[in-house]
């Protein structure tokens, strides 16, 4: 079966895309599953949280999207089941360049098609922004998770962003992070989008507020494995197996 390809990606910036990402792909790859987690942000964050520097890195992302290179010479070894194919702040600008080209906005999906069957999921980060990075990784993706901070304007928030998702094939499923004494926020938000957008999904996990989550990935640990347990840890190991359950749901049907 070919790989699962999952973006994360909102164009508002620190709501826990990066987090989302680091977490997802360590947890599924503890799971058995063959990852490779695609970082597409010129911040490179999800590479620094992987523990790679970017001064040593010889190929990324870049050179697959600007050049000839191969996905498989990209990528990075991190750990049992889980591959990164990193960034560098050489991507910045590069959207600017990749524009004169003919199916810039589809490069990604036809350089990473072959890895597709030789993982199970795919997971990318995107930056903060509507542009043609991201363009690129919805065009390849499967489904979007959008992460959320729950606040009282939320809701219209989602509806704005649900608009950029209207000409791609992709399921959007939005989850809320940083939840603490904002449940009832989430849940607002919730029903405020469900009047008026009916094809988006919303994750049955909240991702609680904690300081651990940043400590771990400081660590470049996923904090189901620093701080077992924990409640952050048992959001975003529910969050894994939820992903993992699709995908054999997907599988079955
Ligand atoms: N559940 C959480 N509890 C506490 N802090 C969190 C949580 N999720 C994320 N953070 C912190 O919030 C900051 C932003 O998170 P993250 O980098 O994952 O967001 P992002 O959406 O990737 O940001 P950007 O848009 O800049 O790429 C980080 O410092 C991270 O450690
Ligand atoms: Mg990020």
């Amino acid at each position: 079966m070919q790989a699962t390809v999952i973006s994360i990606s909102n164009p508002l910036g620190g709501t826990g895309k990066t987090t989302i990402a680091f977490h997802l792909s360590h947890g599924l790859a503890m799971l058995g599953y063959k990852v490779l987690a695609v970082d597409i942000d010129p911040k490179a964050s999800l590479t620094r949280a992987m523990g790679r520097r970017e001064d040593l890195i010889t190929y990324s992302v870049k050179d697959i999207l600007t050049r000839s290179t191969t996905w498989w010479k990209s990528t990075l070894f991190i750990s049992r089941n889980l591959y990164l194919i990193p960034a560098t702040d050489e991507l910045a600008g590069m959207d600017y360049h990749m524009l004169s080209k003919p199916f810039s906005y589809m490069k990604l999906k036809k350089k990473l098609l072959p890895a597709k069957s030789e993982h199970d999921f795919i997971i990318l980060d995107t930056g903060p922004a509507y542009n043609l990075f991201s363009v690129n990784a919805w065009n390849f993706s499967d489904a979007v998770l959008m992460p959320f901070i729950p606040g009282p304007a939320t809701g219209a928030d989602i509806v704005m962003m649900l608009r950029d998702f209207q000409d791609f094939d992709v399921d959007v499923q939005v989850i809320f992070n940083q939840v603490a004494r904002t449940r009832a926020l989430a849940e607002q938000a919730r029903r405020y989008v469900e009047k008026r957008h009916r094809k988006v999904e919303f994750s049955g996990t909240l991702i609680p507020r904690s300081s651990l989550i940043g400590e771990s990935m400081v660590h470049h640990e996923p904090v189901f494995q620093r701080h077992p347990g924990s409640r952050p840890a048992l959001a975003l190991k529910e969050l894994t197996a939820l992903t993992a359950t699709a995908r054999t749901s997907r599988d079955a049907g």
